[in-house]
């Protein structure tokens, strides 16, 4: 069924300079790929994974009737993001003999998104990129601010570059189908949002926290909107992470810690929702933090089906595992921490006992 209301999308802009790129948002915007994106090239190369092909690729197809198209699927899921997978896709584009005008459309989660940004960022030194992110995590977070990589056998993220799309399409009917654990790992992202840089955006989470819960459309579209213009502003100020970039960081250095220790058992999202709440509970006993807002941060993100307690790890792995962050300097920790509802700082944190105290407060008995 077409009918007006489903034409109704909104636009954010990623502000760079002559780099700056739109992000479209809407439901049932997939059919209108081209619309949005009058400049796509003849030759793209689609790459995806057969759990979102399956889904969504025939759309994609079908809105891109007439250009010459390479698809390219990779397995699902995260070890598919690593230098062999990425040398496999350049195999794909030189077998195809696909030129620099050529484009490359990541159709998936951030795992594409990433791998296939790492790919256009270097096939002949940089083609045409542009972002269908599928999963909510993508949406608000992982397709915006140009980040791209693949995994080293060591290291998460290790190998990669800063390489701008050209263009983001969001489209919220491709969440109907995620499953509930992914959904709410996109959740903890907008949280986080609402935390480090807008009270009233928390506020509007704490309203509709329900219809989110419920996948109501609009609602998502405003949420994803509302992210991807927080996460614009914050990474047209700072696109290399100098300084203020850090504070999307928030609840990371333990949330790593918390996925280094069960890897199994953790996604991202929860891990980062369990270190937001440890790094409210670190202020709230430096008093530095009001008891009435921390028990709101906490109770937001319960009511997103997210978990608020860690699991039980002694204390030298989570002292290990946290000075393993991107963040420590010589050997100090460094921690996002919010002062209020709708702020944060990056801070020097020199007790680790205090610290400590902070993740015990927030550890199943
Ligand atoms: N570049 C960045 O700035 C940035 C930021 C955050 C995270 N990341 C990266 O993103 C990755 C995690 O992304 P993710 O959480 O999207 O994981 P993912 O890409 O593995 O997707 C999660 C699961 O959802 C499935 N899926 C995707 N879309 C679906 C849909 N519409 N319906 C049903 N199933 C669907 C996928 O096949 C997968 O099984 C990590 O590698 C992380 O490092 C990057
Ligand atoms: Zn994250």
């Amino acid at each position: 069924m077409h009918n007006s209301t489903q034409q109704i999308h909104q636009v954010v802009t990623v502000g760079l300079d002559e780099r700056s790129y739109p992000i479209i948002i809407g439901s049932h915007v997939l059919a209108q790929l081209p619309q949005h994106f009058p400049a796509l090239p003849k030759q793209l190369l689609i790459i995806s994974n057969p759990t979102v092909a399956e889904l969504y690729l025939p759309a994609v197809k079908q809105a891109l009737a007439g250009h010459e198209l390479v698809v390219h699927l990779i397995g699902d899921g995260e070890q598919y993001k690593s230098l062999q997978h990425y040398g496999e896709v350049m195999d794909t584009l030189m077998a195809w003999g696909l030129n620099r005008d050529c484009a490359i459309i990541a159709l998936g989660g951030g795992v594409v998104g990433d791998l296939a940004g790492f790919v256009a960022a270097t096939y002949q030194r940089g083609v045409a990129f542009y972002q269908i992110p599928t999963t909510l995590l993508a949406q608000v977070d992982s397709s915006v601010g140009g980040k791209t990589a693949v995994n080293h056998p060591d290291g998460k993220n290790m190998i990669g570059a800063f390489y701008q799309p050209l263009g983001v399409l969001i489209d919220t009917q491709c969440l109907s189908t995620l499953s509930d654990r992914d959904y709410a790992c996109g959740l903890a992202e907008i949280i986080k949002y609402g935390i480090i840089y807008d009270a009233e955006f928390f506020a509007w989470l704490e309203r509709h926290a329900n219809d989110l819960m419920a996948r109501d459309t609009t609602a998502l579209s405003y949420a994803i909107a509302r992210s991807c213009d927080i996460k614009a502003a914050i990474v047209g100020a700072d696109e290399t992470e100098q300084g203020v970039r850090a504070l999307l960081n928030l609840g990371h250095t333990f949330g790593h810690a918390i996925e280094a220790h069960d890897y199994e058992h953790w996604r991202h999202g929860e891990a980062v929702a369990v270190g937001m709440v440890m790094a409210t509970q670190y202020m709230l006993q430096q008093q530095q933090f009001n008891a009435a807002d921390a028990a709101r941060i906490v109770a937001l993100i319960g009511r997103c089906g997210l978990p608020t307690q860690a699991p039980i790890m002694p204390e030298h792995d989570w002292r290990s595992y946290m000075l393993r962050d991107k963040k420590v300097k010589g050997g100090q920790l460094r921690l996002v921490l919010p002062t209020a509802i709708g702020a944060a700082e990056l801070r020097m944190v020199k007790d680790w006992s205090g610290v400590y105290q902070a993740i015990v407060a927030t550890t199943h008995d």
